[in-house]
């Protein structure tokens, strides 16, 4: 089956880029740019990831992402996921960057952006791997800040195909993003969330109608309310999952206990991903072979996930048209 899992073409829909530096290049970055980090090791970095909630991982996630300071430093984080995703026969995938934990520390936008860009029409020339960027807004954060990065992302618009919605999820629902959503949605951006992950089936039906989203990002806690599922399963939402994710911060107790393939059973459009690769100890295929081992799925199902990711994805949508 591992084998079947390794060669199967896959698509990923859910994937922070700054979740994808592994320690080796915490170091290196640290080192490049002079930068000191609170770890004497990789080693350590590893043994540091010990998470029992979204919020404790977070803090260690931001935290790492002070390493990167130039164009270069992003094109080299971006560069080493692709290649991953080579390894993995990811095909296409569509990739969240969160601009404020930069800017806030004084990179521009331009840096972020133009690093991450390189790395992708490179993956498409060399790699044959085809790209989409999804710009999230941190919800921790106010709903100005989030107009101000829609602001900076204007100028962009024909390399970024949506907006996103990501960190703490308690205490931060869709509707304080309500605005800024229907701002970007006017400018021409498909809108994502992340609903259902810590928070409440309610933040999922928020994030429909609230914001608008093509996608459910997570989304696992809709099993909380059977009408939600049915209305899930008929309209085909898509729900970007991430199983390896999911356990590590404790969402689920273990993988037997994750609700992924009752929900593909149901007919909801699941997909598998990787979301923070480096912190939660998988790429695609780790992901794929983690749900496998802990539940009996034939060749047919686990191939679903992945017609269920082209779907799903943004890939040739027409809404791209109106983005120059
Ligand atoms: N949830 C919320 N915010 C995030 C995540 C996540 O899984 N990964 C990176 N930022
Ligand atoms: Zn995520």
């Amino acid at each position: 089956m591992k084998n079947f899992i390794k060669g199967l073409p896959k698509v990923e829909l859910h994937l922070h880029i700054e979740g994808t530096l592994e320690p080796e290049l915490m170091f290196e970055l640290a080192k490049r740019n002079k930068i000191s980090i609170p770890f004497s090791s990789p080693q350590a970095v590893r043994e540091a990831y010990q998470f029992h909630n979204l919020q404790s991982f977070l803090d260690i996630y931001y935290q790492g992402a002070n390493v990167l300071i130039t164009e270069q430093d992003f094109f080299d984080l971006t560069w080493a996921y692709l290649l991953r995703c080579k390894q993995d026969n990811v095909v296409h995938t569509e990739i969240f960057f969160d601009p404020q934990t930069h800017t806030d520390r004084g990179i521009a936008f331009k840096t972020v952006i133009d690093g991450i860009t390189r790395a992708l029409r490179q993956a498409k020339e060399q790699l044959d791997i085809s790209s989409q960027l999804i710009m999230c807004f941190l919800r921790h954060l106010d709903e100005e800040a989030a107009f101000a990065t829609l602001q900076q992302a204007l100028p962009y618009k024909d390399q970024i195909i949506a907006v996103g919605l990501d960190s703490s999820e308690q205490g931060h629902p869709p509707e304080k993003f309500a605005r800024v959503f229907e701002a970007a949605r006017n400018a021409g951006f498909l809108t994502v969330a992340h609903a259902g992950e810590e928070g409440p089936a309610q933040n999922i039906l928020d994030a429909i109608y609230l914001l608008g989203v093509s996608r459910i990002d997570h989304g696992v806690r809709c099993v909380e309310s059977t009408e939600l599922v049915q209305q899930l399963a008929e309209s085909r939402m898509p729900l970007t999952v991430c199983p390896l994710s999911n356990i590590k911060l404790k969402v689920f107790e273990d993988m037997a206990q994750h609700n992924i393939v009752d929900l593909l059973e149901t007919g909801l459009c699941v997909t598998i991903n990787s979301d923070d690769p480096a912190y939660f100890g998988g790429y695609m295929t780790d992901n794929f072979v983690a749900v496998a081992d802990a539940h009996p799925l034939t060749r047919q199902q686990l191939a679903q996930f992945s017609l269920n990711a082209i779907e799903a994805s943004f890939i040739e949508h027409p809404q791209k048209a109106t983005l120059s």
